[in-house]
């Protein structure tokens, strides 16, 4: 049975971003009302000027504040009387330059864990009862980086392969009622958060170039990333992965993470650059240079 959007209401965090906005896009041509949020009042008022002003909640919320969060479920019921869907989509990377475990800032490593383990979190829970009471869905974003290595990305892929452990506890222990929970997985796609490793910071670029074979760097457009998430959302999929090559490394993932990890732990260039990184980043504890494979490779 197909999930109809018409008159259910949505909320989204990172509203404003590339994937959350093409997404309230495409969720209002289906008839649904929108409860944008994001950091900024200014970016969410601006995406609401698209919109009908019955049908459109614009909202500013920082996902690592769980009162805040709270109060943005109030102010929904408040509106509209209900809530549907929540997509907890808001996320951040690095803000310049990537880190390695061992150098990067350890405040900005985990503020990074804040907002894309902890925002996610809170924001479902401050859905869930409303959700659950509507027959809904919850959606987190999550993204390939949930199977990929994430090397030099690491606060970023562990909060990702987190929530999506996260989503898929959510999806069984909601197997007692009607409501549904499904990971998100975006490949590339062409938005602020990519643009690091697509020229806008040097390093961050060549080391993804190292890493990924030119199929699958290819960026797509939100737009299609947002097709797959209402498709996703209409169908109550338990995985959404866009675009569609990534769809089999996901399959294979046991054998893809063995494989690559060795591959990279071992690939001279890109081991060259991540020495590169570690010269750059705040804290110079760099790792002593190593000669060959170990035993424990
Ligand atoms: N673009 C990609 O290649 C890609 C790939 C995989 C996963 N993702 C994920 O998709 C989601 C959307 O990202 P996007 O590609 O649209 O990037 P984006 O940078 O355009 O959007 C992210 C949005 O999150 C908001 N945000 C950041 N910190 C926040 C906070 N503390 N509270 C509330 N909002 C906050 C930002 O203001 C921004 O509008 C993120 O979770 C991201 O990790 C993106």
């Amino acid at each position: 049975m197909t999930y109809d959007l018409n008159r259910k209401v949505v909320l989204i965090t990172g509203a404003a971003g590339g994937i959350g906005s093409a997404t309230a896009r495409q969720l209002y041509a289906r008839g649904a009302s929108l409860v944008l949020t994001d950091m900024q009042q200014s970016a969410v008022d601006c995406l609401a000027q698209e919109f009908d002003g019955a049908r459109v909640l614009p909202l500013a919320l920082d996902v690592t504040d769980a009162g805040a969060t709270k109060a943005v479920v109030r102010k929904t019921i408040e509106k509209f009387g209900r809530l549907d869907v929540a997509l907890a989509n808001a996320g951040i990377s690095w803000r310049g330059t990537p880190g390695t475990i061992m150098g990067c800032d350890e405040r900005e490593f985990e503020h990074i864990v804040e907002v894309d383990l902890f925002g996610v979190w809170r924001t479902i829970r401050a859905a869930l009862p409303e959700v659950v009471r509507n027959e809904g869905q919850i959606l987190v974003t999550s993204s390939v980086y949930a199977f990929l290595n994430g090397v030099a990305n690491a606060p970023y892929a562990a909060s990702k392969a987190a929530v999506e452990m996260l989503t898929r506890s959510l999806r069984v222990e909601l197997g007692g009622t009607t409501a549904t929970a499904s990971v998100v997985y975006p490949g590339w796609t062409a938005t602020a958060i990519a643009k690091p490793a697509f020229g806008g910071n040097a390093l961050a670029t060549r080391m993804s170039e190292v890493v990924l074979p030119s199929p699958l760097r290819r960026p797509i457009q939100p737009e299609q990333m947002a097709r797959a998430i209402v498709k996703g959302i209409e169908s109550r999929s338990p995985r959404i992965i866009a675009p569609g090559r990534w769809a089999s490394i996901n399959l294979l993932r046991g054998v893809f993470n063995a494989v690559m990890d060795w591959h990279l732990r071992r690939h001279a260039r890109f081991q060259g650059l991540l020495r590169e990184l570690e010269a750059q980043q705040p804290v110079r504890s760099r790792v002593p240079a190593h000669t060959g494979a170990t035993a424990n490779g």
